[in-house]
């Protein structure tokens, strides 16, 4: 049955976790209407970081003592793992409007319930992985479907599982699951091939109750990471060195539990900061660790941008016209790859042309063909893309295929001439907080729609 005539039947075909295909209903398909051409100008506050909280959510599994965690996003991707945690018999209550906005959590995983994460959750989300950790220490094993990749790469999780092997977990792969188990686990001196994300923050918790030491080098600088290495410290991990290329963890036998309130999420800053240097607008983003964004305030400079910064805000003014400045994604405190395509949607009306390379993951472009049914001119070689600035963007429907990209969408239907229509809303529902909400704050002519469609779901075995 081919995706046509699955349209026709109120249904929309997209790629599944593990690569096949899976029949989206039209009803569960958003999309959002935006009129372009509006200048953006006011305040927008940036909520809590989610790929902070993610992990943290994995860490409170470490220990059977209540943790109260403030400043929590309300986004898909937390909900999804507040229901892992759910399964697995951690109790987690969610309260509104927290200390600094947001939502707070209060977590207590006194009775672990199971070992097996469910398939259908983890396969929805790669963050489940950073449960492996945790659950090893914990529990001594862990059970969970293989993540698979999704829009931006295959995503493989080699050096989570070289890790924990290293400190005497026995890993079995079969079946598309992962099997790990380990009476205790041990401290081990591991290097990471590449200063992997989540491999740094898996391991981190692996280590927090192992016995003896563990050193990992060669690791991510992220943010995010301190911001867990101030989660763990609070329940009494021993823990040092998250920021820099190496962390030492010494392994205590029984945690304690902690109150931490979750740091902003300098991607979402980036956004809308991105926004306001796109639009022409002047926007001030507040609730931001300027720290966090200086690659991104360094390179919108050299695009022409004004950006000022206080102690926890950042002031954009876009100038008429953008200059072309080429971009090259590294790792912290390099330019982030989740801001690669937010610039080359800035980039698309700029005067010359940028050069757009991507070192990070292996597909982080799919928005250039989208960008490109608005006017764009975009070509793509490997993982470099060239963008030739055009005199302006029209409006089209569009479709995101990841968080990111659905973004970079929408900052291209605000500046498009004319409406544009963005599907796939629950990508970008995913990772950001009440978008709409936030752009119609500050002037932006956006409205999420819904597409009326049938009621019922395909499965699997009806796609071609
Ligand atoms: C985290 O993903 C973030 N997600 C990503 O944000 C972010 O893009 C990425 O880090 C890089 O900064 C969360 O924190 C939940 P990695 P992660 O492990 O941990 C390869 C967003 O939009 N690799 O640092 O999965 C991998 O294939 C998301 O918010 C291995 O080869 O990223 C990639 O090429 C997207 N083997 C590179 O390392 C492994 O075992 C970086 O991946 C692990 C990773």
């Amino acid at each position: 049955m081919n995706p046509v005539s699955l349209r026709s039947r109120g249904f929309f075909v997209t790629a599944g976790p593990t690569g096949g295909k899976i029949a989206m209903e039209y009803q569960d398909k958003e999309y959002y209407k935006i009129e372009g051409g509006v200048c953006l100008s006011g305040r927008v506050r940036v909520s809590g970081a989610k790929n902070a909280v993610l992990p943290m959510l994995a860490a409170v599994t470490l220990t059977r003592a209540e943790c109260i965690i403030h400043h929590v996003p309300s986004l898909r991707d937390v909900q999804v793992m507040t229901q892992i945690l759910r399964l697995l018999g951690v109790k987690v209550e969610m309260v509104e409007a927290g200390l600094n906005g947001g939502l707070t959590l209060v977590t207590q995983a006194d009775s672990l319930t199971t070992h097996v994460i469910k398939d259908n959750l983890s396969r929805q989300m790669r963050s489940s992985i950073f449960l492996m950790g945790p659950l090893l220490g914990r529990l001594g094993e862990v059970r969970i479907a293989y993540p698979g990749g999704c829009a931006i790469g295959p995503r493989p999780i080699d050096l989570h599982l070289r890790g924990l092997a290293a400190m005497g977990a026995r890993i079995t792969e079969k079946h598309g699951y992962i099997l790990a188990q380990a009476a205790r686990l041990h401290g081990a001196d591991i290097h990471l091939d590449f200063p992997s994300v989540g491999a740094t923050e898996n391991l981190i918790m692996a280590a927090a109750t192992a016995e003896g030491v563990t050193t990992l080098r060669n690791v991510a600088k992220e943010p995010e990471i301190v911001d867990l290495q101030n989660f763990l410290s609070g329940m009494g991990v021993r823990i040092r060195g998250a920021g820099t290329d190496t962390i030492r963890v010494e392994g205590v036998g029984r945690l304690g539990g902690t109150e931490h309130t979750v740091i902003p999420d300098r991607i979402e800053a980036g956004t809308f900061m991105a926004s306001a240097a796109f639009s022409g607008g002047e926007v001030r983003v507040e609730n931001v660790v300027p720290e966090h964004v200086e690659s991104i305030s360094a390179k919108l400079r050299e695009a022409g941008v004004t950006v000022q910064e206080g102690r926890n805000w950042i002031s954009v003014k876009g100038p008429r016209k953008l200059k072309a400045v080429d971009v090259k994604t590294l790792p912290y405190p390099g330019f982030p790859t989740d801001m690669l395509p937010q610039m080359m949607a800035i980039m698309t009306t700029a005067d010359g042309s940028s050069i757009i390379t991507e070192t990070i993951f292996e597909q982080r472009f799919s928005q250039a063909e989208e960008l490109r049914r608005m006017g764009a001119n975009i070509r793509i070689e490997g993982r470099t893309a060239v963008v030739k600035g055009v005199p302006g963007l029209t409006g089209a429907e569009v479709e995101a295929s990841d968080l990111r990209s659905g973004a970079a969408l929408v900052l291209a239907g605000l500046v498009a001439e004319g409406t544009s229509c963005v599907e796939g809303v629950y990508h970008i529902d995913r990772g950001y907080e009440n978008l709409e909400g936030k752009l119609r704050g500050l002037g932006a002519a956006i409205t999420r729609e819904k597409m009326q469609g049938a009621a019922n779901r395909l499965d699997s075995g009806q796609l071609d």
